[in-house]
Order: C-alpha cells, then structure tokens, then sequence
C-alpha cells in the first residue's frame, strides 16, 4: 500500500485519526512507515484498526514510529517479550485481591515524565476489551496552550516543574517500586510549555499525576497555578475518547497529549491492552 492509498479518517475534531486497511503482521514498506509516521505527528493519536498481532510482530509494528524501550515497572512485563507490559484488569497481584476490576492510569497524565528523557510515544494493542466499557480519554495540549491568553502565556514561558515518580500532587495511587527503581527516578525538571522536536509546535506539558511544584513559586502560588492550568487542560473542548475494538493498535504522542483511562469497568470485566514505550528525547 502506499501512502497515496492510506485510508485515513479523523476521529474527531480535536485529535485523532483511525487507518484501515493496514496489516501490521507483514513487514510495511518504507513509504507506508513514512505516511504512517506523517498521520500520527498530524493527529497525535493514530488507531490502526483490525490488526492481529503476536507479541513480536506486535514490537516490529512499534519500530515503525521508534525504538522500544525498556519499563520501569517489572512487575507488569510480558513474560516473552519484556520490552511490552501488561496493562490488566485482572492483575490484581499489589490490590487488596477484592475481585474489582484493576484501572491502571484513572487519572490524567502524561507517560514517564517523571525521568529526565520521558517516553515520545505510547502504543497500546487490545488483545481484549469488555463491551462498551474501558475506554481511554486523551488530552490536546497543542490546543490548551493555543487556547491560553497571552498574559498566561507570557508568565509561563519560561517557567519548569518538578516532576515525580510520587508528586504530593498525585490524583491516583502509583505503582510501588523496588528500591533498586527507586534510584533510578530521583526528581526532575521539565519546562511547563514545550517545543515539539519534530513539528515545532508549542503545547502544555503538564500531569497531573506526576507534577509536584513549579520552581521559583511558593508551594501555595505553584498549587494555585497548577489548580488553573489543570482546570483550563480539563476542559472537554480539548478530549477526545478513543473506544477500543479488539485488535485496535493505538499510538500517542506523550509530547503533546494528556491520557486516562476511564473507570467505569464492572466485576468480571476483562480488559487486556499490551503496552510499549518508545524512546524520546529531552523536553525543550
Ligand atoms: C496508560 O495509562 O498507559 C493506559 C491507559 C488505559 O489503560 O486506557
């Protein structure tokens, strides 16, 4: 297929966009990767619907937009592929085992923005998906921050924010982690607005899950500025929910996106996505 033949279709008129008619189990020619790679920088979130994927088909597929990195969090792993994790409803192995349906990311955030070079993108494969339930919301940050007036602009343009692994801020209980990872995600700063590497487009990086202050303010002027920026970036006008079909492959663009999933699952759900993180650069 070639790009020219790409059967693209936005999703929505925020973000998003789905491809048919893709089959990601067979090696893609450079054309399609490029046309591919276009569509997700343009939307930030691109579904490519109906793939049937084993686990390493299902990396070879990620490769097309970067190089997979490895998880901090070991004990969600792929058994065989260790560079995918599982995100499971039914792996209740650090919940009090009450038989409820287990949300990993409930509340809105951004991925790994707690290191120094967070992950660019996310891509998650649905292997299983309960009915009408599960689904994932994301965030614009491209059109919050276009959306601010100037004076807000203009007072954070320069500014950065703490964030980590465990924020005084967070809105949702984090993974526990071992002493050794402990280590590995002391606090880190990352400036409030920034630059897209590749499309040069300005957005809010914020998350709420992992942001503890913005430097130089006061803990109280940092709270109530964060208590804004959060207020204005969850405003539905920015959303897009994306509603999972099994064999859905989704990938976002953690640079200029906010996601949560949604926590509506009932008892005997069963939602499984596998998840892999690709490489990014410092945020600039
Ligand atoms: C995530 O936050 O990485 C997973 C989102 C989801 O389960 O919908």
């Amino acid at each position: 297929m070639s790009a020219r033949t790409l059967n693209l279709m936005p999703s929505s008129e925020v973000m998003a966009a789905e491809v048919d008619g893709v089959d990601l189990s067979a090696p893609v020619e450079s054309e399609l990767a490029a046309a591919l790679n276009d569509a997700f920088l343009d939307h930030l979130v691109l579904c490519i619907r109906g793939q049937r994927l084993t686990p390493s088909q299902y990396l070879d597929a990620a490769r097309i937009f970067g190089e997979p990195q490895q998880q901090l969090v070991k004990h969600f792993l792929h058994r065989s592929e260790p560079l995918i994790s599982l995100v499971s409803s039914v792996d209740n192995r650090d919940k009090a085992g009450d038989g409820r349906p287990i949300v990993r990311g409930p509340y809105w955030h951004t991925d790994d923005s707690f290191f120094e070079i967070p992950a660019k993108a996310t891509v998650l494969y649905a292997v299983e998906i309960p009915r009408g339930r599960g689904d994932t919301w994301f965030a614009n940050m491209h059109a919050a921050y276009e959306a601010l007036d100037q004076e807000l602009k203009a007072r954070i343009a320069n500014m950065r924010a703490v964030h980590k692994y465990v924020s005084r801020r967070a809105g949702a209980r984090v993974a526990k982690l071992s002493e050794e990872d402990r280590e590995k995600t002391p606090e880190v700063s990352h400036p409030l607005v920034r630059t897209h590497p590749e499309t040069g487009r300005m957005s809010l990086y914020l998350n709420p899950n992992r942001i503890d202050r913005v430097e130089g303010l006061s803990l109280t002027q940092s709270d109530a500025l964060l208590d804004s920026l959060y207020a204005h970036a969850f405003e539905e006008r920015f959303h897009y929910r994306h509603r999972w079909h099994e064999g859905d492959l989704l990938i976002w663009d953690n640079r200029c996106t906010m996601h949560r999933a949604s926590t509506d699952l009932k008892p005997g759900d069963r939602r499984l996505l596998h998840r892999i993180l690709l490489r990014g650069t410092r945020p600039q």
